[in-house]
């Protein structure tokens, strides 16, 4: 089923005393999930992810713009009727039942014409714990379940309906690092076993990258980019995608265009031809940042940090708006620690010019 959002904004009342007015949690978004994808939404607390959510499933109702799933208009469908299954930011399971009733639950409550069979909801029940591999702990109550365990029924309860559309907001907050990593590539299989149009909230950029088609990154309510992980990490459109995407950060230096050329300090480290003076920020991937004795940039070492198949070379710059930046190496280049300073050749696709008071990219630079 494709989702379309048009021109969806979201306002709420403030109930801060000393700002009143309102909060534009969502701001005038537009875009087209296609049938089929899983989109992961991407952006820091606060920036709208939940609301956009909870709007595409009927919980909160727009303040304006449209809803579409396929060519129908849902704006004004109650949720019972949108085919959407969620799972909630704090999963909610009901703790007095039992997995299997909890499952049930949602088909429970089907009424008139999607009224199902004693028979059916049982299959429906069997079919959706199988898909998330919890068939065993079907007589349990969830104050039984390891986190990961309830977090698979939560997902088991959302797919239960058979639902055209699947949201899931932050469905993997709770767990360890290990057993993340494992139920996301579950929630992967299953999607595309599936085929149900997805929607994943994560603040995790690593998260959101490897798991998605596509990724749509906001930022205060306000849609920032979206594209394929890849296409987004290698051609960010501004220097809050740039900085929210990747481990470690981007490295970013305060700069200027002079005389067709980037300068960090008293150094060019970039040709920029036809680029009109100005001051701006450079930003260089940790994998663009690559040692040469020659390099344009001269920073101070500050140590090597040894990572197995690759090396991260620490290091400081006055213009650098970090303590510390990074270059991430090949583990057999050559460092002299000893010698207190780096110098830095700067990869072209792997920089990135940005205003400096607007953060936005300046294309044609690099
Ligand atoms: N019911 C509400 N009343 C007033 N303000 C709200 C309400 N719900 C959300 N907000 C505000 O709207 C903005 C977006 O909130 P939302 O929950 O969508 O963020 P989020 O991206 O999901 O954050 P997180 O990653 O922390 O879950 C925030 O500033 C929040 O305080
Ligand atoms: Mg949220």
């Amino acid at each position: 089923m494709k989702i379309q959002l048009q021109n969806l904004t979201k306002k709420f009342r403030s109930h801060n005393k000393n700002a009143p007015g309102e909060v534009i949690a969502v701001n005038d978004f537009t875009f087209e999930i296609p049938d089929g994808q899983l989109i992961g939404l991407l952006g820091p607390s606060g920036c709208g992810k939940s609301t956009t959510l909870n709007m595409i499933c009927g919980l909160e109702k727009p303040t304006s713009g449209r809803i579409f799933f396929g060519d129908r208009d849902v704006t004004d469908l109650p949720p019972e009727f949108r085919g959407v299954g969620m799972v909630f930011q704090n999963y909610a399971l009901y703790p007095h039942l039992t997995v299997a009733k909890n499952i049930l639950f949602p088909l429970e409550n089907l009424k008139g014409k999607d009224k199902l069979s004693k028979e059916e909801m049982a299959r429906r029940v069997k079919e959706a714990a199988a898909l998330v591999q919890i068939e065993e702990l079907m007589d349990r109550k969830p104050g039984e379940l390891s986190g990961g365990q309830q977090q698979r029924v939560a997902i088991a309860r959302a797919l239960v309906k058979m639902p055209h559309v699947l949201l899931l907001d932050e469905p993997l907050s709770n767990l360890d690092a290990r057993l993340r990593l494992q139920t996301r590539e579950e929630i992967r299989k299953i999607q595309r076993a599936t085929g149900i149009t997805t929607v994943f909230v994560t603040h995790d950029q690593e998260e959101a990258m490897s798991i998605s088609d596509r990724i749509v990154v906001m930022r205060e309510g306000v849609l920032q980019q979206i594209g394929k992980p890849q296409e987004v990490y290698d051609d960010p459109a501004n220097q809050f995608v740039a900085r929210f995407l990747g481990t470690p950060p981007i490295n970013l230096f305060s700069a200027r265009a002079q005389g067709g050329r980037i300068w960090v300090g008293e150094e060019a480290v970039l040709p920029a031809p036809g680029l009109p003076d100005q001051p701006v920020v450079l930003g260089v991937r940790p994998e663009g940042l690559l040692p040469a004795e020659d390099g344009a940039l001269t920073c101070a070492l500050s140590g090597v940090e040894v990572m197995g198949r690759d090396i991260s070379v620490v290091a400081s710059h006055p213009a650098c708006q970090g303590p510390t930046l990074r270059a991430i190496i090949a583990a057999d280049t050559p460092v002299r620690p000893e010698t207190g300073s780096v110098r830095f050749a700067v990869k072209p696709g792997k920089a990135f010019v940005f205003r400096a008071e607007t953060g936005d990219r300046i294309r044609s630079a690099t």
